[in-house]
Protein backbone atom coordinates (compact mmCIF):
# COMPACT_ATOMS: atom_id res chain seq x y z
CA UNK A 1 0.00 0.00 0.00
CA UNK A 2 1.50 3.35 -0.92
CA UNK A 3 -0.43 4.95 1.83
CA UNK A 4 1.88 2.93 4.00
CA UNK A 5 5.43 3.66 2.66
CA UNK A 6 7.62 5.90 4.11
CA UNK A 7 8.28 9.26 2.05
CA UNK A 8 11.22 12.45 1.92
CA UNK A 9 9.26 15.50 2.51
CA UNK A 10 11.64 18.48 2.65
CA UNK A 11 14.08 18.16 5.09
CA UNK A 12 12.56 15.04 6.59
CA UNK A 13 11.41 11.73 6.50
CA UNK A 14 7.89 10.41 7.22
CA UNK A 15 7.66 6.94 8.37
CA UNK A 16 4.27 6.75 5.88
CA UNK A 17 2.46 8.90 3.43
CA UNK A 18 -0.54 9.56 5.78
CA UNK A 19 -0.66 12.71 7.07
CA UNK A 20 -3.27 14.42 9.99
CA UNK A 21 -4.89 17.60 8.72
CA UNK A 22 -5.05 20.63 10.68
CA UNK A 23 -8.02 20.46 13.08
CA UNK A 24 -8.50 23.37 15.49
CA UNK A 25 -10.62 21.70 18.82
CA UNK A 26 -10.98 24.93 20.70
CA UNK A 27 -9.34 23.42 24.08
CA UNK A 28 -6.81 25.91 24.69
CA UNK A 29 -6.77 27.93 27.43
CA UNK A 30 -7.78 31.79 27.86
CA UNK A 31 -4.30 32.62 27.34
CA UNK A 32 -3.57 30.57 24.25
CA UNK A 33 -1.34 27.49 25.62
CA UNK A 34 -1.82 24.51 25.48
CA UNK A 35 -2.25 22.26 28.24
CA UNK A 36 -1.42 18.23 29.06
CA UNK A 37 -4.82 17.22 27.38
CA UNK A 38 -3.39 18.54 23.89
CA UNK A 39 -0.08 16.78 24.44
CA UNK A 40 -2.05 13.44 24.83
CA UNK A 41 -4.09 14.60 22.21
CA UNK A 42 -0.81 15.03 19.42
CA UNK A 43 0.86 12.00 21.33
CA UNK A 44 -1.75 9.52 20.57
CA UNK A 45 -1.65 10.48 16.99
CA UNK A 46 2.04 10.22 16.34
CA UNK A 47 1.89 7.12 14.19
CA UNK A 48 0.89 9.47 11.35
CA UNK A 49 3.73 10.44 8.32
CA UNK A 50 3.20 13.83 9.56
CA UNK A 51 0.68 15.97 12.19
CA UNK A 52 -0.17 19.55 10.98
CA UNK A 53 -1.29 21.76 14.23
CA UNK A 54 -4.65 22.63 14.91
CA UNK A 55 -4.80 26.68 13.24
CA UNK A 56 -1.99 28.15 15.55
CA UNK A 57 -2.87 32.43 15.82
CA UNK A 58 0.41 34.30 14.79
CA UNK A 59 -0.65 37.24 17.20
CA UNK A 60 -3.52 38.29 18.86
CA UNK A 61 -4.90 40.13 16.10
CA UNK A 62 -5.22 36.62 14.28
CA UNK A 63 -7.13 35.53 17.39
CA UNK A 64 -11.01 34.90 15.89
CA UNK A 65 -12.11 31.89 18.00
CA UNK A 66 -11.96 31.29 21.60
CA UNK A 67 -9.90 28.50 23.38
CA UNK A 68 -7.72 28.89 20.23
CA UNK A 69 -4.01 28.58 20.91
CA UNK A 70 -1.36 31.04 19.90
CA UNK A 71 2.74 31.07 19.12
CA UNK A 72 3.79 34.82 20.15
CA UNK A 73 4.15 34.86 23.43
CA UNK A 74 6.97 32.61 25.80
CA UNK A 75 4.33 30.76 27.97
CA UNK A 76 2.69 29.97 24.40
CA UNK A 77 5.97 28.74 22.64
CA UNK A 78 7.10 26.62 26.14
CA UNK A 79 3.52 24.55 26.12
CA UNK A 80 4.19 23.41 22.46
CA UNK A 81 7.42 22.17 23.26
CA UNK A 82 6.22 19.56 25.32
CA UNK A 83 3.59 18.55 22.53
CA UNK A 84 6.67 18.30 19.72
CA UNK A 85 8.40 16.20 22.30
CA UNK A 86 6.14 13.79 22.96
CA UNK A 87 5.52 13.39 19.12
CA UNK A 88 9.26 13.50 18.54
CA UNK A 89 10.07 10.66 20.94
CA UNK A 90 7.11 8.59 19.49
CA UNK A 91 8.87 8.74 16.23
CA UNK A 92 6.76 11.53 14.74
CA UNK A 93 7.15 14.93 12.68
CA UNK A 94 4.89 17.39 13.37
CA UNK A 95 4.27 21.10 11.66
CA UNK A 96 2.67 24.04 13.07
CA UNK A 97 -0.20 25.35 10.92
CA UNK A 98 -0.17 29.77 10.95
CA UNK A 99 -3.30 31.12 11.67
CA UNK A 100 -4.77 34.65 11.14
CA UNK A 101 -8.60 34.89 10.43
CA UNK A 102 -8.81 37.92 9.56
CA UNK A 103 -12.56 38.80 9.06
CA UNK A 104 -13.54 35.24 10.39
CA UNK A 105 -13.75 36.45 13.71
CA UNK A 106 -16.22 39.01 15.89
CA UNK A 107 -15.00 41.84 18.01
CA UNK A 108 -16.64 39.99 21.01
CA UNK A 109 -14.09 37.62 21.04
CA UNK A 110 -11.32 40.43 20.54
CA UNK A 111 -11.92 42.49 23.48
CA UNK A 112 -14.45 44.62 21.38
CA UNK A 113 -11.76 44.97 18.57
CA UNK A 114 -12.74 45.24 15.06
CA UNK A 115 -11.44 42.46 13.11
CA UNK A 116 -9.13 43.48 10.40
CA UNK A 117 -9.15 42.64 6.79
CA UNK A 118 -8.33 43.51 3.28
CA UNK A 119 -10.77 45.49 2.52
CA UNK A 120 -13.88 46.90 4.51
CA UNK A 121 -16.67 43.94 3.49
CA UNK A 122 -18.17 41.53 5.61
CA UNK A 123 -19.10 38.09 5.25
CA UNK A 124 -22.43 37.47 4.39
CA UNK A 125 -25.17 34.31 4.48
CA UNK A 126 -23.67 33.18 7.22
CA UNK A 127 -22.67 33.77 11.15
CA UNK A 128 -19.73 33.64 13.28
CA UNK A 129 -19.69 31.08 16.20
CA UNK A 130 -17.98 33.34 18.69
CA UNK A 131 -18.24 32.78 22.41
CA UNK A 132 -21.82 34.45 22.62
CA UNK A 133 -23.37 32.06 20.17
CA UNK A 134 -23.97 32.81 16.84
CA UNK A 135 -23.57 36.47 15.62
CA UNK A 136 -23.60 37.65 12.69
CA UNK A 137 -20.26 39.06 11.02
CA UNK A 138 -19.27 42.86 11.08
CA UNK A 139 -17.73 44.81 8.71
CA UNK A 140 -13.81 44.21 9.67
CA UNK A 141 -11.65 47.14 9.70
CA UNK A 142 -9.03 47.73 5.83
CA UNK A 143 -5.77 47.45 7.12
CA UNK A 144 -3.24 50.16 5.92
CA UNK A 145 -0.34 49.36 3.47
CA UNK A 146 1.88 49.69 6.86
CA UNK A 147 0.02 47.13 8.87
CA UNK A 148 -0.15 44.41 6.28
CA UNK A 149 3.94 44.23 5.96
CA UNK A 150 3.18 44.14 9.69
CA UNK A 151 1.38 41.14 9.86
CA UNK A 152 3.77 39.79 7.38
CA UNK A 153 6.35 40.38 10.10
CA UNK A 154 4.25 38.47 12.66
CA UNK A 155 4.04 35.64 10.47
CA UNK A 156 8.24 35.69 10.61
CA UNK A 157 8.33 35.87 13.76
CA UNK A 158 5.87 32.87 14.75
CA UNK A 159 7.82 31.18 12.37
CA UNK A 160 11.16 31.67 14.30
CA UNK A 161 9.10 30.56 17.23
CA UNK A 162 7.85 27.51 15.79
CA UNK A 163 10.95 26.23 15.05
CA UNK A 164 12.07 27.41 18.75
CA UNK A 165 9.32 25.26 19.96
CA UNK A 166 10.82 21.94 18.25
CA UNK A 167 8.29 22.04 15.26
CA UNK A 168 9.98 20.29 12.08
CA UNK A 169 7.98 23.37 9.83
CA UNK A 170 5.55 25.51 9.66
CA UNK A 171 2.16 25.32 7.33
CA UNK A 172 0.46 28.90 6.06
CA UNK A 173 -3.38 28.36 6.53
CA UNK A 174 -4.34 30.16 3.01
CA UNK A 175 -7.55 27.77 2.60
CA UNK A 176 -11.31 28.21 3.34
CA UNK A 177 -11.48 32.18 3.45
CA UNK A 178 -8.97 33.19 6.14
CA UNK A 179 -6.54 36.23 6.18
CA UNK A 180 -4.27 35.02 3.29
CA UNK A 181 -7.50 33.71 1.38
CA UNK A 182 -9.08 37.13 1.78
CA UNK A 183 -6.20 38.80 0.02
CA UNK A 184 -6.10 36.78 -3.09
CA UNK A 185 -10.09 36.41 -3.76
CA UNK A 186 -12.22 39.06 -5.61
CA UNK A 187 -14.77 39.04 -3.53
CA UNK A 188 -12.78 40.25 -0.40
CA UNK A 189 -10.23 42.27 -1.72
CA UNK A 190 -10.93 45.65 -3.34
CA UNK A 191 -7.27 47.08 -2.43
CA UNK A 192 -5.93 49.63 -4.56
CA UNK A 193 -2.23 49.59 -3.39
CA UNK A 194 0.25 46.80 -4.22
CA UNK A 195 -1.98 44.13 -2.19
CA UNK A 196 -4.82 44.75 -4.53
CA UNK A 197 -6.20 44.46 -7.86
CA UNK A 198 -4.71 42.51 -10.23
CA UNK A 199 -4.11 38.29 -9.88
CA UNK A 200 -0.44 39.37 -9.11
CA UNK A 201 -1.49 41.73 -6.46
CA UNK A 202 -3.97 39.90 -4.71
CA UNK A 203 -1.38 37.28 -4.86
CA UNK A 204 1.49 39.25 -3.15
CA UNK A 205 0.50 39.11 0.42
CA UNK A 206 0.90 35.24 0.28
CA UNK A 207 3.86 35.41 -1.59
CA UNK A 208 5.75 37.45 0.99
CA UNK A 209 3.95 35.74 3.40
CA UNK A 210 6.16 32.41 2.21
CA UNK A 211 9.07 34.55 1.58
CA UNK A 212 9.51 36.02 4.81
CA UNK A 213 8.32 32.11 6.55
CA UNK A 214 11.31 30.78 4.12
CA UNK A 215 13.85 33.11 4.68
CA UNK A 216 13.50 32.89 8.42
CA UNK A 217 13.72 29.10 9.28
CA UNK A 218 15.47 28.23 5.76
CA UNK A 219 14.45 25.32 2.97
CA UNK A 220 12.59 22.47 2.87
CA UNK A 221 10.37 23.27 6.02
CA UNK A 222 7.60 25.37 4.90
CA UNK A 223 3.83 24.48 3.33
CA UNK A 224 0.85 25.92 2.58
CA UNK A 225 -2.77 24.98 2.16
CA UNK A 226 -5.05 26.09 -0.74
CA UNK A 227 -8.59 25.49 -1.57
CA UNK A 228 -9.01 26.67 -4.65
CA UNK A 229 -12.99 25.20 -4.95
CA UNK A 230 -14.23 26.17 -1.96
CA UNK A 231 -16.25 29.52 -2.05
CA UNK A 232 -16.91 29.48 1.90
CA UNK A 233 -16.62 32.63 3.73
CA UNK A 234 -17.85 34.52 0.75
CA UNK A 235 -14.66 33.58 -0.80
CA UNK A 236 -15.64 33.97 -4.71
CA UNK A 237 -13.13 34.09 -8.08
CA UNK A 238 -14.88 34.66 -11.30
CA UNK A 239 -11.32 32.71 -12.76
CA UNK A 240 -10.23 30.65 -10.17
CA UNK A 241 -7.91 28.22 -12.25
CA UNK A 242 -6.42 31.54 -13.97
CA UNK A 243 -5.52 32.35 -9.93
CA UNK A 244 -4.24 29.59 -8.52
CA UNK A 245 -2.48 28.70 -11.61
CA UNK A 246 -0.67 32.01 -10.93
CA UNK A 247 -0.05 31.92 -7.22
CA UNK A 248 1.12 27.72 -7.66
CA UNK A 249 3.64 28.79 -10.37
CA UNK A 250 5.00 31.68 -8.39
CA UNK A 251 5.50 29.59 -5.42
CA UNK A 252 7.48 27.60 -7.40
CA UNK A 253 10.19 29.56 -7.14
CA UNK A 254 10.86 28.90 -3.53
CA UNK A 255 11.90 26.24 -1.29
CA UNK A 256 8.78 24.55 0.05
CA UNK A 257 8.11 21.57 2.00
CA UNK A 258 4.53 20.67 0.15
CA UNK A 259 1.42 22.75 -1.39
CA UNK A 260 -1.68 20.95 0.70
CA UNK A 261 -4.50 21.08 -1.61
CA UNK A 262 -8.01 20.56 -1.25
CA UNK A 263 -10.73 19.22 -3.22
CA UNK A 264 -14.40 20.91 -3.44
CA UNK A 265 -16.41 21.22 -0.36
CA UNK A 266 -19.65 22.35 -0.27
CA UNK A 267 -19.70 23.13 -3.92
CA UNK A 268 -23.20 23.86 -4.83
CA UNK A 269 -24.18 22.25 -8.31
CA UNK A 270 -25.06 25.24 -9.69
CA UNK A 271 -23.42 29.04 -10.45
CA UNK A 272 -20.15 27.75 -9.94
CA UNK A 273 -19.15 26.44 -13.35
CA UNK A 274 -15.89 27.79 -13.13
CA UNK A 275 -14.68 26.28 -10.21
CA UNK A 276 -12.19 23.05 -11.14
CA UNK A 277 -13.36 19.56 -9.90
CA UNK A 278 -10.81 17.91 -10.46
CA UNK A 279 -8.32 19.96 -7.81
CA UNK A 280 -5.30 17.59 -7.96
CA UNK A 281 -5.18 17.05 -11.51
CA UNK A 282 -5.90 20.71 -12.89
CA UNK A 283 -3.88 22.62 -9.96
CA UNK A 284 -1.64 19.93 -8.61
CA UNK A 285 0.14 18.85 -11.92
CA UNK A 286 1.51 23.20 -11.86
CA UNK A 287 3.51 22.30 -8.68
CA UNK A 288 7.29 21.38 -8.45
CA UNK A 289 7.21 20.81 -4.54
CA UNK A 290 5.09 17.64 -3.39
CA UNK A 291 1.83 17.51 -3.14
CA UNK A 292 -0.98 16.50 -0.23
CA UNK A 293 -4.25 15.77 -1.60
CA UNK A 294 -6.94 16.79 1.28
CA UNK A 295 -10.62 16.22 1.64
CA UNK A 296 -13.09 13.64 1.97
CA UNK A 297 -10.92 10.46 1.68
CA UNK A 298 -11.06 6.76 2.47
CA UNK A 299 -8.47 4.84 3.08
CA UNK A 300 -9.71 3.28 -0.57
CA UNK A 301 -9.46 6.63 -2.13
CA UNK A 302 -6.71 7.80 -0.80
CA UNK A 303 -4.91 4.80 -2.12
CA UNK A 304 -6.58 5.39 -5.54
CA UNK A 305 -5.23 8.91 -4.93
CA UNK A 306 -1.84 8.28 -4.81
CA UNK A 307 -1.07 5.54 -7.71
CA UNK A 308 -3.11 8.19 -9.96
CA UNK A 309 1.13 10.15 -9.08
CA UNK A 310 0.11 13.81 -8.39
CA UNK A 311 -0.36 13.63 -4.98
CA UNK A 312 2.33 11.75 -2.94
CA UNK A 313 0.90 12.38 0.80
CA UNK A 314 -3.09 11.91 1.79
CA UNK A 315 -4.00 14.00 4.71
CA UNK A 316 -7.01 13.03 6.76
CA UNK A 317 -8.87 15.13 9.01
CA UNK A 318 -11.86 14.04 10.63
CA UNK A 319 -10.47 10.37 11.03
CA UNK A 320 -7.87 10.98 12.82
CA UNK A 321 -10.60 12.82 15.32
CA UNK A 322 -11.87 9.33 15.94
CA UNK A 323 -9.17 7.18 15.36
CA UNK A 324 -5.83 7.86 17.35
CA UNK A 325 -4.40 4.81 15.66
CA UNK A 326 -5.70 5.16 11.98
CA UNK A 327 -2.19 4.13 10.03
CA UNK A 328 -2.93 0.97 12.10
CA UNK A 329 -6.33 0.38 11.18
CA UNK A 330 -5.53 0.76 7.77
CA UNK A 331 -2.72 -1.30 7.68
CA UNK A 332 -5.15 -4.12 9.56
CA UNK A 333 -7.92 -3.23 7.14
CA UNK A 334 -9.72 -2.41 10.55
CA UNK A 335 -13.04 -0.82 11.23
CA UNK A 336 -13.19 2.98 11.84
CA UNK A 337 -14.43 4.70 15.75
CA UNK A 338 -17.39 6.69 14.86
CA UNK A 339 -16.61 10.32 15.11
CA UNK A 340 -18.73 12.37 17.36
CA UNK A 341 -19.64 15.53 16.45
CA UNK A 342 -20.76 16.99 19.23
CA UNK A 343 -17.33 17.57 20.74
CA UNK A 344 -15.50 18.59 17.68
CA UNK A 345 -14.91 21.69 19.16
CA UNK A 346 -14.60 22.89 22.55
CA UNK A 347 -15.31 20.92 26.03
CA UNK A 348 -13.14 18.61 27.41
CA UNK A 349 -11.11 15.17 27.17
CA UNK A 350 -14.27 13.55 25.95
CA UNK A 351 -14.35 13.12 22.19
CA UNK A 352 -10.76 14.20 22.49
CA UNK A 353 -8.76 11.70 24.17
CA UNK A 354 -11.19 8.99 24.72
CA UNK A 355 -11.37 7.59 21.42
CA UNK A 356 -10.35 3.81 21.82
CA UNK A 357 -7.24 2.15 20.35
CA UNK A 358 -7.53 -0.34 18.17
CA UNK A 359 -6.43 -2.91 20.77
CA UNK A 360 -9.05 -1.17 23.59
CA UNK A 361 -11.70 -1.88 20.80
CA UNK A 362 -10.48 -5.40 20.62
CA UNK A 363 -10.70 -6.05 24.36
CA UNK A 364 -13.68 -4.61 24.82
CA UNK A 365 -15.93 -7.31 22.53
C1 LIG B 1 -13.13 19.97 13.79
C2 LIG B 1 -12.43 20.49 12.58
C3 LIG B 1 -11.56 21.57 12.70
C4 LIG B 1 -10.85 22.04 11.59
N1 LIG B 1 -9.94 23.05 11.75
C5 LIG B 1 -9.12 23.37 10.72
C6 LIG B 1 -8.02 24.24 10.91
O1 LIG B 1 -7.73 24.75 12.02
N2 LIG B 1 -7.23 24.52 9.84
C7 LIG B 1 -7.48 23.99 8.60
O2 LIG B 1 -6.74 24.25 7.65
N3 LIG B 1 -8.51 23.15 8.39
C8 LIG B 1 -9.31 22.81 9.42
N4 LIG B 1 -10.28 21.86 9.24
C9 LIG B 1 -10.40 21.22 7.92
C10 LIG B 1 -9.56 19.93 7.86
O3 LIG B 1 -8.17 20.23 7.93
C11 LIG B 1 -9.82 19.17 6.56
O4 LIG B 1 -9.48 20.02 5.50
C12 LIG B 1 -11.27 18.74 6.43
O5 LIG B 1 -11.73 18.12 7.62
C13 LIG B 1 -11.44 17.76 5.26
O6 LIG B 1 -10.67 16.58 5.47
P1 LIG B 1 -11.38 15.21 5.91
O7 LIG B 1 -12.46 14.95 4.88
O8 LIG B 1 -10.32 14.17 5.87
O9 LIG B 1 -11.96 15.43 7.26
C14 LIG B 1 -11.04 21.41 10.33
C15 LIG B 1 -11.93 20.33 10.21
C16 LIG B 1 -12.61 19.87 11.32
C17 LIG B 1 -13.52 18.69 11.16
Amino acid sequence: MKLLQSIKLGNITLNNSIAMAPMTRARAESNGTVNDTTVEYYKQRASAGLIISEGINISEQAIGSPFTPGIYISEQIESWKKVTDAVHEKGGKIFAQFWHTGRVAHSVDKNGVLPVAPSALAIVGQQHFSSQGAMDYEVPRALETAEVKQVVQDYKQAAINAIEAGFDGVELHAATGYLPNQFLAESSNIRTDEYGGTTEKRSRFILEVMSAITEAIGGGKTGIKLSPSIPYNSILESDPVATYSYLIKELNSLPLAYIHLMNPLFLPEEGFEQYPKDVMGTLGTLTIHTVIANAGYTKETAEAELQKGIAKIISFGVPFIANPDLVKRFELNAELNTPDRATFYGGDEKGYIDYPFLEQSVIQY
